[in-house]
């Protein structure tokens, strides 16, 4: 029997006509003398009927379905007696006339249906199945549209998809590199690269001009919701463009893929913000400009207060910064604010000083301190009777980061969010290196291959503070999600080997490690520069997935296993002496722990 269409594309259309349709059974149901089969394709489901006094042979065949078994059938479409308003196909049924069953299954361990109540191991440990769930199909296809419209976007602008390797050196992004150790050479290993910075920049050295690529990354870092260790990029670069050109050409596919998967019309150009601005503002680099709650600078207004906290940290060169919680005087009590004080700990602030504003001026434990500054303090943070007023005094990353924090956390909580927004910006002109506490030194915050702003290459030279200086580098934001990022590069091999030197590269180990591009560099580089986005943390945010690994068919679990195979797994003792590993430690961690 030949297919005539998807099952879940049958259609009014086809009343009278007969189909043939192929799937697996999501739902069998016998009423004595009638079975109906609800069959699933990954287009949908439509409604089979199996009458016993019309078709015994049939009848019996569809009687002894179960769950999941895959068949094949064809009959005729009519329309329904009582339609189903839930599915597309539910005004219409396909009465069968033969029934062949191809595959029997097992129970499966969970129902294959949109609600479903499996952990998320036992779903990635069955994952097959698990996609058969209407909404893992879903993500898989806009994720394949996305796709498709990226290939369309950039073979139409003149950008070539070439590949890059993936055994290969580090490449610097600042996490770990996953390493393969090399059979040939003892003691010797590749590494699977972070992105392919240094290809794209060696393809524009070569005169590729415009290139893309669908490139696999892999980062051994800590997992979150929004990152994987192995995740896919959608990498462009192009030679003699400026950070405009590279913005635009990325807004061009952004509109396109709005409009041909979501059908929604996004305005560009996207708003510029300044990283300073984001930082001060809305206490991030990836702000979420979907409501306002804006933070605000009071360090003048408090620095003579007879609040000591406030007084001492303007004093020693900090800051006090606050936001409006509109109407939430209310709706939180002393304990719960409590609560958020305690979870702000985590970015190192030492407490959350708050105040009510009521009719009779501030309540609160710090109202007494603040009440002389209060009309001022009303003034600059819009505040009005029934609002909440948080102050944070410390250093700019702490203010920063927990004023941030609980911006995005009451909106959430008020209910501020409009979510049915797509605020696309770009974050510009960010500090060319940050202070890495972790680490206790001084880092690219973009790439070491990130070109400075003219102006501020003077910070390179000696006796000048290269910390001072900002680079050119954009971030591409989506509703406070960074989604992709990039810069114009260095194409001066003198300027690159300063910029290393900054980074406390000495000559030789720069030599060992990017030699290859300072070589590149002196033989005729072109000004270039490109951009990066995370495809699966797009798609993410495109379906309005919970989670990245919902948009990735074969995901690792937050512990940086794929339960289904039961990677990394052990290899044996011949493949150790082939690559000349021992083991060092007793194997005390097991991923299927
Ligand atoms: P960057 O490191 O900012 O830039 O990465 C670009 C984008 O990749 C996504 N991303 C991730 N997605 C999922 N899981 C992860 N672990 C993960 N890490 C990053 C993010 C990020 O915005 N070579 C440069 C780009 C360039 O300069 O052209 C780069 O890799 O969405
Ligand atoms: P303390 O003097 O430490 O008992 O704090 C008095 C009040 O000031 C408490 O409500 C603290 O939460 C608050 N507070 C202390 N340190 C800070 C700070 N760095 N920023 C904001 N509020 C603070």
């Amino acid at each position: 029997m030949k297919r005539t269409n998807y099952a879940g594309l049958t259609s009014e259309n086809q009343v009278g006509q007969t189909v043939v349709l192929k799937g697996w059974v999501a739902k069998q149901r016998n009423l004595g003398g009638l079975v109906f089969i609800d069959l699933r394709d990954r287009e949908g489901i439509v409604q089979l009927v199996f009458n016993e006094q019309e078709n015994e042979e049939a009848f019996k065949v569809a009687d002894s379905c179960r769950s999941e078994y895959v068949i094949e059938v064809s009959g005729k479409v009519r329309m329904r007696k009582d339609p189903n308003p839930d599915i597309p196909t539910g005004k219409i049924e396909v009465v069968v006339d033969t029934i062949n069953i191809l595959a029997k299954s097992q129970t499966p361990p969970f129902a294959i249906e949109d609600k479903v109540d499996a952990s998320e191991d036992l779903r990635l440990k069955y994952r097959y199945l698990d996609l058969r769930r209407p909404e893992m199909m879903r993500y898989l296809k806009i994720r394949s549209k996305v796709t498709s419209v990226v290939h369309h976007y950039y073979d139409s602008e003149g950008f070539m998809d070439i590949e890059t390797p993936d055994l290969t050196r580090s490449t610097p992004e600042g996490a770990r590199d996953y390493v393969v150790p090399s059979r040939v050479y003892p003691g010797h290993f590749y590494a699977l690269p972070q992105s392919p910075q240094l290809f794209k920049q060696l393809l524009m050295a070569a005169g590729v001009d415009k290139y893309y690529q669908l490139a696999r990354c892999f980062r051994d870092e800590d997992l979150r919701g929004d990152r994987q260790p192995e995740f896919t990029q959608i990498d462009t670069e192009m030679s003699f463009a400026t950070a405009e050109d590279i913005q635009t050409e990325t807004e061009g596919l952004i509109k396109k893929i709005m409009k041909d998967v979501l059908d929604v019309d996004v305005k560009t150009p996207f708003p510029r913000m300044e990283w300073q601005e984001s930082m001060d503002r809305y206490g991030t680099d990836k702000p979420d400009t979907r409501f306002d709650m804006l933070i605000t600078d009071v360090s003048d207004l408090v620095k003579d207060s007879s609040f000591k906290v406030f007084a001492k940290t303007v004093a020693d060169g900090n800051y006090v910064r606050a936001i409006c919680v509109p109407g939430g005087a209310d709706k939180y009590s002393r304990k719960k604010i409590s609560e958020k004080e305690d979870y702000i700990k985590r970015f190192h602030a030492k407490g959350l000083a708050w105040v009510k504003v009521t009719a009779d001026g501030y309540s609160g434990p710090v109202a007494k301190f603040l009440k002389d500054s209060s009309d001022q303090l009303n003034a600059r943070l819009n505040a009005n009777e029934g609002d909440l007023l948080l102050f944070v005094a410390g250093s700019f990353q702490v203010v920063c980061g927990a004023l941030g924090y609980l911006r995005e956390n009451f909106a959430h909580e008020l209910g501020m969010i409009d979510y049915n927004k797509w605020n696309y910006l770009w974050v510009v002109n960010w500090p060319m290196f940050e202070y890495d506490e972790g680490r206790g030194r001084w880092i690219a915050a973009h790439h070491p291959f990130t070109m400075l702003n003219e102006e501020d290459l003077h910070y390179l030279e000696p006796g000048e503070d290269p910390h001072k200086a900002h680079a050119q580098s954009y971030d591409i934001i989506l509703n406070g999600h960074e989604i992709g990022g990039g810069s114009i590069r260095i194409h001066q091999p003198e300027v690159q080997e300063k910029v290393l030197k900054a980074l406390g590269f000495t000559k030789e180990r720069a030599e060992r490690n990017f030699g290859f591009l300072i070589h590149a560099l002196q033989m005729g580089m072109p000004p270039e520069g490109g951009l990066a986005f995370g495809l699966d943390r797009y798609v993410m945010l495109l379906a309005k997935a919970e989670n990245i690994r919902d948009v990735i068919p074969f995901p690792k679990n937050s512990k940086a296993v794929e339960p289904m195979t039961e990677a990394p797994g052990e290899i044996t003792q011949e493949q150790l002496d082939e690559s000349h590993l021992i083991i060092k430690d007793q194997k005390d961690k097991n991923p299927k722990d």
